[in-house]
């Protein structure tokens, strides 16, 4: 039984509590109401599921690159082909795509690295000093790129037809992209001979590279006889491997001399 004490004394402390603000009974785990408030967490947002991206279908450049090259009857198509093709890179840099010069009757087919500043600003190969440097070797031996004669022609293309930005080295994915429209272009022209300018065009057309080995040697290429010789650029920074070069074109005459 309560005493009447005990019911006001309670009821004192009650009052007193009250006044002080207490509001609810209190619950039954402790409330520290000094502790910082915690800080209000926007509410978790389900993650959305990222919208489904089509996997872009992997191309095959040198699959499309072949398949242009040898569906090209002509060299007129085979220009065309490669100015139509967009997987290289290189072509978004250069100004323009440098097909070939000289004559498509040549014996000679000569096959260089790539176009330079002057060969893409003019839109033909060898123009620069490296190419009149290779005119002079030529003409040396009595041929050149405007020969009327096809005996004396030669006919002159490199194994990429854009301008790599700052002249660096060809890399080999962009070699191997382009090397099925050398092939065609080697085919429709069919000369009796090629001619490998420097280490680029031994490595994409031969597989090997190491020039002062190569040069003066003949192997085959394509089913054909090739004779690798050192660049016109490396003879215009060694001027004594001219003589090299000058062993290396009679070499050549010797052999268009020869019966084929
Ligand atoms: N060097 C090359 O290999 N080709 C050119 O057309 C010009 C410079």
């Amino acid at each position: 039984m309560i005493q009447a004490q005990d019911y006001y004394a309670a009821k004192a402390m009650l009052d007193w509590q009250i006044e002080l603000g207490a509001t609810e009974a209190i619950g039954e785990t402790p409330v520290n109401r000094y502790e910082a408030p915690a800080p209000v967490r926007p509410r978790p947002v389900a993650a959305e599921a990222p919208p489904e991206v089509a996997a872009e279908p992997q191309v095959d450049a040198v699959a499309v690159a072949r398949a242009a090259a040898d569906a090209a009857p002509d060299l007129e198509s085979l220009r065309a082909a490669i100015e139509a093709f967009d997987l290289c890179d290189l072509k978004r840099g250069a100004r323009s795509t440098v097909f070939a010069d000289g004559r498509a009757q040549a014996r000679v087919m000569v096959i260089g690295e790539a176009p330079g500043r002057d060969e893409d600003q003019q839109g033909k190969p060898f123009v620069g000093r490296a190419g009149q440097l290779l005119d002079k070797m030529f003409a040396a031996i009595g041929m050149g790129r405007d020969a009327p004669d096809p005996g004396a022609a030669i006919y002159i293309t490199n194994v990429l037809p854009w301008r790599p930005p700052q002249n660096r080295d060809p890399k080999p994915e962009e070699v191997a992209m382009m090397l099925p429209f050398v092939e065609r272009h080697v085919a429709l022209v069919n000369p009796d001979v090629l001619v490998l300018m420097g280490n680029h065009s031994c490595m994409a057309l031969l597989g090997r590279k190491g020039i002062t080995r190569l040069r003066g040697n003949w192997v085959q290429a394509l089913d054909r006889p090739t004779l690798p010789m050192f660049h016109p650029a490396y003879l215009l920074r060694n001027p004594v491997a001219k003589r090299e070069a000058w062993h290396d074109l009679l070499m050549l005459q010797d052999r268009l001399r020869k019966p084929a």
